[in-house]
């Protein structure tokens, strides 16, 4: 007899988002062993030698520094590794011309665990029993955030206004302002910038413009920076870090080739930080101190950033001008398919308008033809309302070869237009 659960157990223990989509893709792979699916489903990055190399050499230097045993065999502070804090630092205020002080930089085990922590220190119920909310201010984001609050009805998410470009079958999401509310019931506000599954880059007005609105009240507002630069600088648009009193800039290494060793990062208010630290120590008193020890010294000598711009962000970039120009190429233009812009991250955002079939058919009539996707409607956590939109996306994968991309693509047109004509018939 399994042990019975708490509510809370009940309710971390399910598969949320994308995952319960990915024991569907493991199964339906296991269940095929000699099919050749091309996997566009995959948010792991791919090992690129270069940044390989770079995590293998760093680890050399750590085996033959002085400091193996105090990084591997002590415990250290649940604010990080000082060498990573400092490089950090270090690179933020040269970089970017800023006066950080150490004290307002905080290491976690990856990025989600950060915003498992911010989460569930402002979001849930108060000490007077008030809901204080945790605010999505565009949806779709990273399904990943579905899972982070012990009260999930504290999770709320707004759904955006959308520009359209009829003619080159593009689009983007926008903030919508008119309904975008925060107030005392507001505990913290988190996007992902660029977002993961669409691609968007908010723009520098849309961020201050949320961070402005959030500041009257006091409210943290976490930018997801995972794909951002300084590292691992997967934008296609120009942009920096943006930093303010109310705002956490949040970053993983984990798209900079060290998914395996957790590595998250807060900078922001020391006050925010410290709650944050605090409740770190509570739950697993700090991130590992290797992963932390090699990233300090990619950091330190300036290699990581380097290799961002020069490797990783190229290798994604390329992938995503393939996947646009066969789309363009082979989708009929009298369908009405729009991708999202492609600002960053290691995704492709497809929007099938007026979709006769659910995102959810159309992945397993894909599965059919050889091709993983991901439907749609798993990036749309904390948005309760009822909105086709929601299931008319897929998430495509920038992960596999060029062959791959261009063969799913070539497959996937003729899917896409049996389920429009089969619908008009
Ligand atoms: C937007 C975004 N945020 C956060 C994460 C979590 O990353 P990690 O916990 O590996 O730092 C991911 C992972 O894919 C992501 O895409």
């Amino acid at each position: 007899m399994p042990p019975t659960l708490s509510q809370i157990g009940n309710q971390m223990s399910a598969l949320t988002g994308v995952r319960a989509i990915m024991k569907d893709i493991i199964e339906t792979l296991r269940a095929n062993p000699d099919e050749s699916f091309i996997n566009l489903s995959a948010g792991n990055p791919v090992i690129l030698p270069e940044v390989e190399q770079l995590w293998r050499d760093c680890t050399t230097q750590l085996l033959a520094s002085p400091d193996y045993g105090e990084v591997v065999c002590r415990y250290g502070t649940s604010q990080g590794y000082q060498p990573l804090v400092d490089a950090i630092q270090k690179d933020f205020n040269q970089r970017y011309g800023l006066n950080l002080t150490d004290r307002q930089i905080l290491i976690t085990p990856g990025s989600q665990a950060l915003y498992f922590l911010a989460a569930n220190a402002f979001g849930g119920a108060t000490e007077t029993g008030r809901l204080k909310k945790i605010v999505l201010p565009l949806s779709p984001d990273y399904t990943g955030y579905g899972g982070i609050c012990l009260t999930p009805e504290a999770l709320k998410a707004y759904q955006p206004t959308l520009e359209i470009d009829e003619t080159a079958h593009r689009f983007k999401y926008r903030p919508d302002f008119e309904q975008l509310h925060f107030d005392e019931t507001t505990g913290c506000i988190i996007f992902s910038r660029p977002c993961n599954p669409t691609g968007n880059v908010l723009s520098k007005a849309e961020v201050k413009q949320i961070a402005d609105l959030a500041a009257p009240f006091n409210i943290p507002v976490l930018i997801d920076s995972a794909y951002g630069p300084p590292y691992p600088s997967l934008n296609y648009t120009d942009i920096a870090p943006i930093l303010g009193n109310n705002i956490v800039h949040c970053m993983s290494l984990s798209k900079a080739g060290l998914p395996g060793e957790r590595v998250g990062i807060a900078i922001g208010d020391e006050r925010i930080i410290q709650i944050l630290e605090a409740f770190q120590t509570n739950v697993c008193i700090h991130s590992g101190r290797y992963g932390q020890a090699i990233a300090a010294q990619a950091i330190q000598s300036g290699a990581l950033a380097e290799i961002s711009v020069q490797v990783i962000r190229p290798y994604y970039q390329a992938k995503l001008a393939l996947l646009q120009s066969t789309l363009d190429q082979h989708m009929p233009s009298t369908l009405p398919w729009f991708l999202h812009l492609g600002e960053g991250a290691i995704f492709a955002w497809l929007w099938l308008k007026e979709l006769p079939i659910s995102d959810w058919q159309l992945y397993q009539q894909l599965k059919r033809v050889g091709v993983i996707v991901v439907p749609g409607h798993s990036f749309f956590p904390g948005l309760s309302q009822d909105w086709p939109h929601k299931h008319q996306c897929l998430r495509i994968s920038l992960t596999a070869t060029d062959e791959e991309i261009t063969i799913a693509m070539q497959r996937l047109v003729p899917v896409i237009e049996e389920v429009y004509r089969s619908n008009n018939a």
